[in-house]
């Protein structure tokens, strides 16, 4: 087997906690329902993600996971690309033993890190050629999206690419007028018991701060990329998906 046992064991014992990591580590199988049932739209994002992989990463890419979760997506996503090595962390513990088994898949090594994101790239040595952050950033208060942003930047160089999937506006809107958008998606979840629904609701007005679309390109921008694209808007309008390169 691949070298992730042993790199979940070197980092568990760190096990940090964060507000916003914790409804993944008590209710993962909530947030696995959210995504079978497609409510985010990660089945039009990892598919966008998948085509930019194999049309704009012809060679061997080493592909880095900040926030992989359970990882199924993107094994799904990356699957026929040219991917030379997976890193996946987070903080999620159970999120993470059912990625070390569908990680399997892959046709290459991986490695799964137990860390907090933002510490795990800033100590962070080795570079990469992809970095990939899918529905995690927006934890983060703007100041520190760049930061991460800058980190991200450094690992993959000049050549390589951030591409985020995250909480956007379309155009100028307050932080409480996105979570009204967000809260008239409660009759689409048909799915979700009032339970289910607070659960994940709770935890979105408690920790995502999105941010406006010409936000979204001045952070890469400012980061040190040379060319930001929007790639993706989910039919809520809620969502974003960007790529950022030199
Ligand atoms: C909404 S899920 C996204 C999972 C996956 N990337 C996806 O696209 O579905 C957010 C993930 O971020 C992780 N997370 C949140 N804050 C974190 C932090 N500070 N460091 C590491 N992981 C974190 C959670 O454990 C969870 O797996």
């Amino acid at each position: 087997m691949p070298a992730a046992a042993s790199s979940l064991a070197r980092h568990r014992s760190r096990s940090p906690q964060t507000a916003s990591s914790t409804v993944f580590q008590e209710e993962w199988q909530v947030y696995r329902k959210v995504v079978d049932n497609n409510y985010l739209c990660h089945r039009e994002a990892y598919a966008v993600l998948r085509n930019l992989l194999l049309e704009e990463m012809p060679a061997p890419f080493r592909f880095l996971d900040i926030a992989c979760g359970d990882a199924s997506a993107t094994v799904g996503a990356l699957a026929d690309t040219e991917v030379a090595h997976y890193h996946g962390i987070d903080l999620s513990e159970p999120a993470l033993a059912l990625a070390e088994k569908t990680l399997r898949a892959l046709p290459c090594p991986f490695e799964l890190t137990r860390q907090d994101f933002v510490a795990a790239l800033r100590e962070r040595t080795v570079s990469a050629d992809v970095a990939w952050i899918g529905l995690s950033l927006h934890h983060l208060q703007r100041s520190q999206k760049r930061e991460l942003m800058v980190d991200a930047r450094l690992i993959v160089g000049e050549r390589g690419k951030l591409i985020v999937y995250e909480n956007a506006s379309p155009g100028p809107e307050t932080r409480a007028a996105w979570m009204k958008r967000w809260d008239r998606q409660r009759p689409d979840w048909r799915a979700f018991s009032d339970r289910e629904w607070a659960s994940i609701t709770n935890h979105v007005h408690a920790n995502d701060h999105p941010e406006a679309h010409v936000t979204w390109l001045e952070l890469g921008y400012e980061a040190g990329f040379g060319r930001a694209r929007c790639l993706y808007e989910s039919p809520t309008r809620l969502f974003r998906l960007y790529c950022f390169d030199c």
